[in-house]
C-alpha cells in the first residue's frame, strides 16, 4: 500500500486547467454512445480508473472504440452479448447505469467489481428494474455484485424513487428509452442531471417538470455525441478548500462544468465566507466556467438542504468545517454511509485522529472547528477521503496510507497538490 505525506503550506497561488475531466460525464459519455447511429467523438474523457473500466466495457459490448490520446471516438454496433465478465472496479455510477442499460439487452451479461463495490447495496436499482420486467440477480436477492442481467423486454412505468440519487435516475431512463410506452421516474430532491442533458443532446425525447421526468422510448438510434468533457468540480473542490484554509492563498480552477446541481459545496463555502467568483465561458450539454477562490477566514455552517448537490464533497467541506470558527453540522446525508466508504465513520474517525472534535448522527455529524493536528491516517480505500485529508495536512502535515484510490477518479491530483506544498510518496 502507498502512503503519501504533505508538508504544512505556507501560501500558494496558482492557475490550473488540469482539473481532472469529470467523472459523472466521463462514464455517461461512453456509455451513451452505445446508444447512438454514427461516430461518438470524446474530447478531455477522463483517464481514471473508473472511467477507464467503463469504456473498457463498451468496448466488451461491441463497440468500436478509437483513442488518439487525446480524442476518443466510438462506434456502436448496438449492444453485443459478452464472453468477458464486466468489472466496473470501485464504480458505484459504472454499475448501476450498466444495469439499466443492459436489462433490455440481447443475452446475458455479468456485472463484478472491487471488493468496496462488491459490499455496496444494488437492490436501489435491480429492484424497481425487476418491478418492470427486467431479469436481474445476484448476492442477497439482487443486492450484492456480481450481478447477471438476462435483458428481456421492460414495461413502461411510473416509479417515485425513495432516494435522490441520479444513478437510480440515469438507471431507470436508461430502461426507459426501451420500454414498451412512455415512463414517468420522481425523485424526491433533485439529484445531477447530467443524463437527462446528454441524452437530450442526443436526441432523446425526455420532459422534465421539476422533480419529474417524462421519458419516451426511442424510436431510432440517437444522434452521435460530440463531446469535450469539463473539468470535475468535485475534483477542483479539494483545491478550493486548500485555498479557503490556507492563508494568502487563491487558486483559478479553469473549464469546470457550472452545472448548479454540481457546485453547491461552491456555494456553502461562499457561505463560510470563502471568496469564491464564477465565470461562465462556455456552454454545451452544461454550462462551463472558471471558478476563483482565495482565502478568507471561514465560520461554521448548517448542511441540511440540497445534499445530493454536495453529497461528493461533504468529506472535503468537513476539513474547511474543521478550520472555521464555531461548529458545522451537516444533517440529512444518510446516502454517505454507502459511498466508497462509510463516510461519516470515515471523516468523523479520521477528524478525530486529527485532534477535531465530532459528534456523528445516523445521518451526519458535527464537527466543531479548530485547530488541525497531523496525524497518521487511513484512506479506507476511498479516494475522497484520501484527497480530502491530504488537503487537511496543508494546515498541519499529514500521512495517508492507501493512496492508491485516488486513480479511481484524480490520477494528476499529486501534481496539484505538489503546488501547494511539499509532498513525499
Ligand atoms: C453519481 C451520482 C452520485 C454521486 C456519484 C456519482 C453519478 O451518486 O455520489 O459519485 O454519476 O450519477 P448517487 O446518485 O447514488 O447519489
Amino acid at each position: 500500500m502507498m502512503r503519501a505525506c504533505v508538508e504544512p503550506s505556507a501560501s500558494f497561488a496558482f492557475v490550473s486547467d488540469a482539473i481532472a475531466p469529470d467523472k459523472s460525464i466521463s462514464h455517461r459519455a461512453a456509455m451513451f454512445s452505445v446508444l447512438a447511429e454514427g461516430e461518438s467523438r470524446i474530447e478531455n474523457f477522463l483517464r481514471a480508473e473508473d472511467t477507464l473500466n467503463t469504456l473498457k466495457i463498451v468496448g466488451h459490448l461491441g463497440a468500436e472504440i478509437h483513442d488518439d490520446g487525446s480524442v476518443i471516438t466510438i462506434r456502436s454496433n448496438g449492444i453485443q452479448e459478452s464472453a468477458e465478465i464486466l468489472d466496473c472496479g470501485n464504480s458505484g455510477t459504472g454499475m448501476r447505469l450498466f444495469c439499466g442499460l443492459l436489462s433490455s439487452a440481447v443475452g446475458h451479461f455479468v456485472l463484478t467489481g472491487d471488493e468496496y463495490l462488491k459490499r455496496r447495496p444494488m437492490k436501489r436499482v435491480t429492484q424497481p428494474l425487476r418491478n418492470i420486467g427486467a431479469k436481474l440477480d445476484g448476492r442477497n436477492d439482487g443486492d450484492l455484485a456480481p450481478l447477471s442481467i438476462r435483458g428481456a423486454s421492460l414495461k413502461a412505468f411510473d416509479y417515485e424513487s425513495k432516494i435522490a440519487s441520479a444513478q437510480v435516475k440515469s438507471a431507470m431512463i436508461l430502461a426507459a428509452l426501451r420500454a414498451d410506452g412512455v415512463c414517468t421516474y420522481y425523485e424526491p430532491e433533485l439529484s445531477r442531471d447530467h443524463t437527462e442533458r446528454m441524452l437530450g443532446g442526443m436526441g432523446a425525447h425526455l420532459e422534465i417538470n421539476g422533480l419529474e421526468t417524462k421519458i419516451w422510448p426511442l424510436q431510432k438510434p440517437l444522434n452521435p455525441l460530440n463531446i469535450r468533457v469539463p473539468a470535475d468540480p468535485s475534483s477542483a473542490f479539494f483545491f478550493a478548500v486548500a485555498a479557503a484554509i490556507t492563508p494568502d492563498s487563491s487558486v483559478v480552477l479553469e473549464g469546470v462544468t457550472l452545472n448548479p446541481t454540481r457546485i453547491e459545496a461552491f456555494k456553502v463555502l461562499e457561505r463560510m465566507g470563502a471568496d469564491i467568483t464564477y465565470t461562465l465561458t462556455d456552454e454545451r450539454y452544461e454550462p462551463i466556467g472558471n471558478i476563483t477562490v482565495k482565502y478568507a477566514p471561514l465560520k461554521a455552517v448548517i448542511v441540511e438542504k440540497n445534499i445530493s448537490w454536495l453529497i461528493d464533497e461533504l468529506p472535503a467541506l468537513s476539513i474547511a468545517m474543521a478550520c472555521a470558527e464555531g461548529k458545522s453540522i451537516i444533517k440529512n446525508a444518510e446516502e454517505l454511509r454507502v459511498k466508497e466508504s462509510d463516510r461519516i465513520k470515515t471523516v468523523v474517525d479520521n477528524l478525530n485522529l486529527c485532534g477535531i472534535e465530532t459528534q456523528e448522527y445516523p445521518d451526519g455529524y458535527a464537527v466543531n472547528g479548530g485547530v488541525l493536528r497531523k496525524a497518521s491516517l487511513n484512506s479506507y480505500g476511498d479516494h475522497r477521503i484520501a484527497m480530502s485529508f491530504l488537503v487537511a495536512g496543508l494546515k498541519c502535515g499529514m500521512e495517508v496510507e492507501d493512496v492508491e484510490c485516488i486513480n479511481t477518479s484524480f490520477p494528476n491530483f499529486f501534481d496539484l497538490l505538489g503546488k501547494c506544498s511539499k509532498v513525499t510518496r
